[in-house]
């Protein structure tokens, strides 16, 4: 056997941890950019962040450019802006796209700038060479997993490109889970996001390279959000659901990270490739699809899934795997995921192309290959 696991070197779980982030963060640094969702500086979070900086006589700078996808121009402005200030500390308080932004700018801020270079495919195979500065991930949605990995995906809006900028050395130093602030996203991102992180723990259950480290770690994710998904989306207050979700994307981002992903993340990239839908979408629609396609090739292969989902035990071999497929459905349909991709008004040449579109390092984790054909005929079938 043979595996490599990798995570934050530390990762702090609390409701309420950002209330106190003081103790967590002394010596760390002394003058920080802090890559902030605008909506945190609108409901006061960030102000309240900024009195706890000034206590312990932190300098600090924000970045509040991060809206939507995250974007080459939102790593290459706030990284001139942290070298301006002098920046030895970059911490994001965000989804996913503002932890992408902070993770690769404390990449290019020592390495230099910009940072297309370093992405995958459309760079120039620029490496991170110096070692980051310092990087402190503040989740505010459970789903992406984004403050447990060693990659940021950024992409252009201007080229219409969507690349990785990947390294060990851009893995947070720190990452402090607050389910709190989880309550601020509306129903449809914690679906959304929600489901991302069910897929996430899903896929990296199923994949030929789980590990015994990341196999436990996908259950333990699932039976999460399969218990906490549905109560977080009816009621975003309810902070046992917010907590019970911020724990499953933690271990299905810990999980994923170190053994892949599966074809709905596959397809769900190639999805985009026409849409500009949500990530987590793309990916959720297409989930039931995948286990299904993946159960003819091993029917017993969600069995354990379904236990821990639906909280008994199977007599029959296969019965488990069925319950857990028919579970995501109805999940899927309490969330608000569809059940297809109609309302998308997909042409036959974009379903041949998706199918083509959708390998990468995702697919190649997928336990069941089929040819680009198959894939596509699936898309049509969507459509
Ligand atoms: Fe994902």
């Amino acid at each position: 056997m043979e595996f490599t696991f990798i995570a934050p070197s530390k990762t702090i779980y609390k409701t309420g941890a950002l209330d106190a982030i003081g103790k967590h963060i002394e010596g760390i640094g002394s003058r920080f950019l802090i890559v902030i969702d605008p909506v945190f500086e609108k409901n006061g979070t960030l102000s309240k962040l900024e009195k706890q900086l000034d206590a312990l006589g932190i300098a600090h700078t924000s970045y509040l450019g991060v809206v939507g996808e995250p974007d080459v121009s939102n790593v290459d402005e706030a990284s001139a802006q942290a070298i301006e200030f002098g920046c030895d500390v970059v911490m994001s308080v965000g989804g996913g796209s503002v932890l992408d932004v902070g993770k690769a700018s404390a990449g290019v801020i020592t390495n230099g700038t910009p940072v297309k270079d370093y992405l995958e495919y459309v760079g120039t195979g620029r490496k991170v060479v110096n070692p980051p500065l310092p990087f402190i991930a503040v989740p505010t949605t459970a789903g992406t997993g984004a403050e447990v990995t060693k990659l940021a995906v950024i992409g252009s809006k201007k080229e219409h490109f969507k690349r990785s900028m990947r390294d060990d050395q851009l893995i947070a130093n720190l990452c402090i889970i607050d389910p709190r602030l989880c309550v601020s996203a509306p129903p449809k991102v914690t679906a959304i996001t929600g489901i991302d992180a069910m897929t996430h723990c899903m896929e990296s259950y199923a994949t030929w390279k789980a590990t015994p480290i990341t196999k436990p770690l996908s259950l333990r994710g699932i039976e999460l959000a399969g218990r906490y998904l549905k109560r977080a989306y009816d009621n975003g207050e309810d902070i046992e659901a917010r907590e019970g979700m911020s724990l499953a994307a933690y271990m299905g981002g810990l999980a994923f990270s170190n053994s892949g992903n599966g074809a709905a993340h596959g397809l769900g990239m190639a999805l985009n490739v026409y849409f500009p839908i949500p990530h987590g979408l793309g990916v959720g629609i297409t989930l039931p699809y995948v286990m299904e396609i993946n159960a003819e090739e091993d029917p017993t292969l969600y069995d354990p899934v379904g236990e821990v989902l639906l909280r008994k035990r199977f007599n029959t071999p296969g019965d488990g795997t069925k319950a857990a497929i028919e579970f995501i459905r109805e999940l899927n349909a309490h969330i608000g995921i569809p059940a297809d991709i109609k309302w998308l008004g997909a042409s036959a040449e974009m379903a041949r192309t998706m199918g083509e579109k959708c390998f990468g390092n995702s697919m190649s984790c997928n336990p069941v290959q089929l040819e680009a054909q198959k894939w596509g005929a699936l898309f049509e079938r969507l459509r």
